[in-house]
């Protein structure tokens, strides 16, 4: 299973990037918000930081297939990387059929059940993105929807890659890597609560310890 981080911010991004564990970012209308930088500024700087597949979502006012279609477009004219992002409607799948026939990469989001998932494949999404973390949320089983889609696309012989996404806690990362998922889109705080260990910590203070004790007193 890859990582992409999921997340507008450039200091974070900028930081998993180094760290040399994840290939591909995914924003959406709520974090770019919540950068308070203009969509295709922010897109362009994170396009300048990871070489890899950045998902940029249509306005979450567009809703009909044409303005989809018109977004997407541009939004796939920003960067070569980019990957657009379109929610699970009618109208969204309409403007992935199309986007995809014209040769640009698109990841359906908002996906809760399998079916949605597989409608989405149909379309031709390069991607499609469950939500796990909102269906925990409402107290469903997430992960067992990443499974259930996973196993869908194995059985039909379905070559779009399932991003797990609302991916809120390490423990969902496990999960979703027994569960299949090509890809685990995760927020910064979850990459390093990741590393964090007491044992590692604890680890660290003692070879320091012993090695300062036999070669530095
Ligand atoms: C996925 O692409 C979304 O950006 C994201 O994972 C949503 O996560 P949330 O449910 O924590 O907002």
């Amino acid at each position: 299973m890859q990582f992409f981080i999921d997340t507008a911010n450039f200091d974070e991004i900028r930081k998993a990037n180094e760290m040399g564990v994840i290939s591909g970012v995914t924003t959406n209308p709520s974090l770019i918000a919540r950068e308070g930088i203009p969509f295709e500024k922010a897109i362009e700087e994170i396009a300048g930081i990871v070489d890899g597949p950045i998902s940029g979502e249509v306005k979450a006012t567009t809703t009909d297939a044409k303005g989809m279609i018109a977004e997407g477009r541009e939004i796939a004219a920003i960067h070569k990387n980019m990957v657009v992002k379109i929610p699970m409607t009618a109208e969204g799948l309409k403007a992935c059929k199309q986007l995809t026939a014209e040769g640009i990469k698109t990841n359906v989001t908002l996906i809760f059940t399998a079916n949605q998932a597989l409608l989405a494949a149909r379309a031709g999404a390069t991607y499609v993105s469950p939500f796990l973390g909102r269906l925990d949320d409402i107290s469903f089983r997430g992960v067992d929807l990443i499974e259930e889609i996973v196993e869908m696309f194995r059985v039909a012989d379905i070559q779009t890659k399932v991003i797990a996404a609302s991916v809120r806690s390490p423990i969902h990362v496990t999960d979703c890597a027994i569960a299949g998922a090509d890809i685990a889109t995760v927020p910064y705080n979850v990459i390093v609560k990741m590393i964090d260990h007491p044992l590692t910590d604890e680890g660290i203070e003692k070879f320091k310890a012993d090695y300062k004790k036999a070669f530095e007193e």
